[in-house]
C-alpha cells in the first residue's frame, strides 16, 4: 500500500507546480481541491475577464496549462497521472481531475520538462537575432500534437505581416475601448505592489520594443513609466523571433483545455533549450479578427494563441498567489 504521507507529498508538489502555469494577465483563474490521491482543478469564474474573454476561452487555456503542470509533476514524481477532463454543464467550474495511478519511472523528457516549470517566463519585447531553426519548431509541433493541438511556425513573410497587422488593429481597437482599458488596468500592478496576481511592473520593459514587423504589447503601463529599465547604451533588439500559431480542430471547452496543455508543453520544451515566448492574444479577443485569422491564415483551424519565440537575456518578473488562496478544502468545495 502506498504510504499516505507519500501520496500527500506528491499531491502537494503537484499543486505547487500547477500555479506556475501562465495565465491571461496572470489572473490565475483556478482553484484546486485535494481528496486523497486525486486533485480536482476548478475554474474561479470571478477571475475571468468579462470583456476580453466573455466565453472563458483564455481562462480555460490558462487552466489547461495548470492541468499540464499537475500531470507533469505527478509523472516526474514517479506516478502515472490519470487525467479526466470534465467540462460538464451541471458542474461548470469543475474542469479536470488528476488521480495518481500506478508507479512509473519518469523518462528523460518528463524530467526535462518538469525542471522548466519554475524557469519558464513570458517575454514582452523583441528577441535577439539568434535564429530558431526549423527542426526546433518541428519538435515543438510534435509536442503540441501529442496533446491534440497544432503548433505551426509561420515562416512566410506575408503571413507574419498579416498576423502583425491584425495584432496592431486589435491593440488599437482595444486601447480605444474603455472597458478593455479598465480590464488591463485592473490586472496591471504598480511598482512595489505586494499582490500575488496580475502583471507586475518588472514584467515588461519601460520603453516598449518595436519589432519589425511590429507586434505591439499590451499596454500595462499606460504612460506611468512602469516597467524595467535598460541601460541607455544598449542597442535595442528588433527581431520578433519566430511567429507561431497554436490551433485546434474544434473550439469547445475541452479543446481550450487541450490547447492550454499543449501550450504549456511547448513552452516548457522551448524553455529547456533557452527559448522564450511572447504572447499576442489581442486579435483573438475580437470575434471578426479571430474569424479572419481562422479563415485566411490557419486553414479553418481555430486559433487559440498567437505567439513569438526567440532568445533573450532578459528575465521578466512574475508572481503567484500563496497556495493557501488556491487550495480549497472539503468545506469550501462547491461546483
Ligand atoms: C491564454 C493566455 C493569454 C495571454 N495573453 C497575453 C498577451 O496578450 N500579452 C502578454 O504579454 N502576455 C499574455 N499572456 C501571458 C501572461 O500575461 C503570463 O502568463 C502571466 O502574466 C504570468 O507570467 P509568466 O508567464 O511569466 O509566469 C497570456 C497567457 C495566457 C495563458
Amino acid at each position: 500500500m502506498r504510504a499516505v504521507e507519500e501520496i500527500n507529498g506528491v499531491v502537494q508538489t503537484a499543486v505547487e507546480a500547477a500555479v506556475w502555469a501562465p495565465s491571461v494577465h496572470n489572473t490565475q483563474p483556478w482553484s484546486f481541491a485535494v481528496s486523497g490521491d486525486t486533485i480536482s482543478v476548478r475554474a474561479d469564474p470571478e477571475r475571468r475577464l468579462p470583456h476580453q474573454d466573455p466565453a472563458g476561452r483564455e481562462m480555460l487555456i490558462s487552466i489547461g496549462a495548470a492541468v499540464y503542470n499537475v500531470r507533469l509533476a505527478v509523472a516526474a514524481l514517479g506516478y502515472e497521472p490519470i487525467v479526466h477532463l470534465v467540462p460538464d454543464a451541471d458542474h461548470p467550474t469543475l474542469l479536470a481531475t488528476v488521480r495518481l495511478g500506478g508507479r512509473v519511472d519518469p523518462d528523460d523528457l518528463t524530467r526535462m520538462l518538469h525542471a522548466e516549470i519554475p524557469r519558464r517566463r513570458t517575454h514582452r519585447g523583441a528577441f535577439s537575432d539568434v535564429v530558431i531553426p526549423r527542426n526546433f519548431t518541428d519538435a515543438l509541433a510534435v509536442q503540441a500534437a501529442q496533446e491534440g493541438a497544432r503548433f505551426a511556425a509561420v515562416r512566410s513573410e506575408p503571413m507574419v505581416e498579416a498576423l502583425a497587422g491584425v495584432t496592431r488593429a486589435a491593440q488599437e481597437v482595444q486601447s480605444l475601448n474603455r472597458d478593455y482599458r479598465l480590464e488591463v488596468m485592473r490586472w496591471a500592478r504598480p511598482p512595489g505592489s505586494t499582490r500575488g496576481d496580475g502583471v507586475p511592473a518588472d514584467a515588461y520593459p519601460r520603453r516598449p520594443d518595436r519589432t519589425e514587423p511590429h507586434f505591439p504589447q499590451r499596454d500595462y503601463s499606460r504612460d506611468r513609466l512602469w516597467g524595467y529599465h535598460r541601460p541607455a547604451t544598449r542597442t535595442l533588439p528588433t527581431s520578433p523571433g519566430v511567429v507561431a500559431v497554436l490551433t485546434t480542430a474544434e473550439d469547445g471547452q475541452e479543446d481550450w483545455l487541450r490547447a492550454g496543455q499543449a501550450l504549456q508543453r511547448v513552452l516548457l520544451f522551448a524553455s529547456a533549450y533557452g527559448v522564450r515566448a511572447a504572447f499576442h492574444t489581442q486579435a483573438l479577443e475580437i470575434y471578426h479578427l479571430r474569424e479572419f485569422v481562422r479563415e485566411e491564415l490557419t486553414q479553418g483551424e481555430h486559433p487559440q494563441m498567437i505567439m513569438r519565440l526567440g532568445v533573450t537575456e532578459e528575465d521578466a518578473g512574475t508572481l503567484r498567489r500563496p497556495l493557501a488562496e488556491v487550495v480549497v478544502t472539503g468545506q469550501d468545495e462547491q461546483d
